[in-house]
């Protein structure tokens, strides 16, 4: 069998649905997955050199910044503010909206990411991962945060790298999801996860099920038709790895509202739109806790937190039940 490699699935995905692209896309994708390898070797390497452990800061979300945090985050803001095609950026790790000096940048593209997704498992050798969303500007005059801030609706792409057993790469641009696995030996993704469905229902649910007590009513009654022995419990902590298991084995993630986090604790530009993106274009379903479609929200700056709820179609429907 060939081995396809992802810039030239990129490629003949482009041809078959963009066939006048300018390769300024495929341009961009290129140094988003140089910067996913870099941050890769990091991460194999992170008992070995001094990466571990917190640099001691706080970050704008009000969590400690662990060193890895911190190198993901110089890796992917170094590289997409030199890639020439990306105009505007934001980073979970950064207070505010960088925008591109226009002698830097000749392209439209405005990239959302969470550099590292699941710090508080980086010591402990667990699964971790970067998430990406990516959006276009059709408009030439000056750049401004109104602009660029838009519902979900209007992603041209987004996915993830997760840094697990092997390190992968899923990615959607609205023609289904497809996977791709390192082989270290040649330094590349391959094809390996073809047109990704999920699973219309499935028997694992993952939620911080310890903050129960925290929950609302509703929430806590949708819990309850879950958490039984028909279904089986799994929670990594590391979103991009409960996502990545959810989507291919099924079932349902929460994270609702909390007393402690009144709006939701993950973040709505650089976690729940990406996620929702492709979640809905495997066949699954990403809501609020209010049961509205996540990629229909309007963000009202550009760190907003949502509760967020996604998975097979079954189970997400019958979290909306507990809400009638
Ligand atoms: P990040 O490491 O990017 O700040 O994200 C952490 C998130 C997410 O990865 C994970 O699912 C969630 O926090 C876990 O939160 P709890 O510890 O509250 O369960
Ligand atoms: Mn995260
Ligand atoms: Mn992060």
């Amino acid at each position: 069998m060939a081995e396809i490699s992802v810039i030239e699935h990129i490629h003949s995905m482009q041809l078959k649905w963009s066939p006048t692209a300018t390769g300024q896309f495929t341009s961009l994708l290129h140094d988003l997955i140089l910067s996913a390898k870099i941050i890769s070797r990091s991460v194999t390497k992170a008992g070995l050199v001094d990466i571990l452990g917190g640099t001691g800061d706080i970050n704008v979300q009000g969590e400690q910044v662990q060193k890895l945090d911190d190198f993901a985050n110089s890796v992917m803001i170094y590289r997409m503010k030199n890639c020439g095609v990306v105009c505007a950026l934001g980073s979970e790790e950064e207070d505010e909206l960088v925008i591109i000096d226009k002698d830097k940048a000749y392209g439209n593209y405005v990239i959302f990411f969470d550099p590292l997704d699941g710090s508080s498992n980086i010591d402990a050798n667990v699964s971790i991962g970067t998430i990406f969303s990516i959006y276009r500007v059709n408009d030439d005059t000056e750049l401004t945060k109104e602009k660029i801030l838009c519902q979900g609706t209007n992603q041209v792409a987004a996915g993830y790298f997760l840094y697990g057993p092997s390190t992968m790469m899923v990615y959607s641009t609205g023609h289904g999801v497809y996977g791709f696995t390192l082989d270290p030996s040649v330094g590349e993704f391959l094809l390996s996860h073809e047109n990704i469905k999920i699973p219309e229902t499935g028997k694992y649910y993952s939620a911080n099920a310890a903050y129960y007590d925290r929950w609302s009513n509703e929430d806590k009654k949708a819990m309850d038709l879950f958490n039984h022995g028909d279904y089986s419990l799994r929670y990594v902590g590391s979103l991009v790895a409960d996502f990545h298991r959810t989507l291919l084995y099924g079932g349902i993630y929460m994270y609702p509202a909390d007393t402690k986090n009144t709006h939701g604790k993950l973040r709505l530009l650089y976690e729940a739109n990406p996620l929702s993106f492709l979640m809905e274009q495997a066949g699954g379903l990403a809501v609020n806790g209010e049961g509205k479609r996540i990629l229909e929200i309007m963000p009202e700056q550009i760190h907003t937190r949502t509760p967020f709820i996604f998975g097979s179609k079954k189970e997400v429907e019958k979290y909306r039940s507990a809400f009638n």
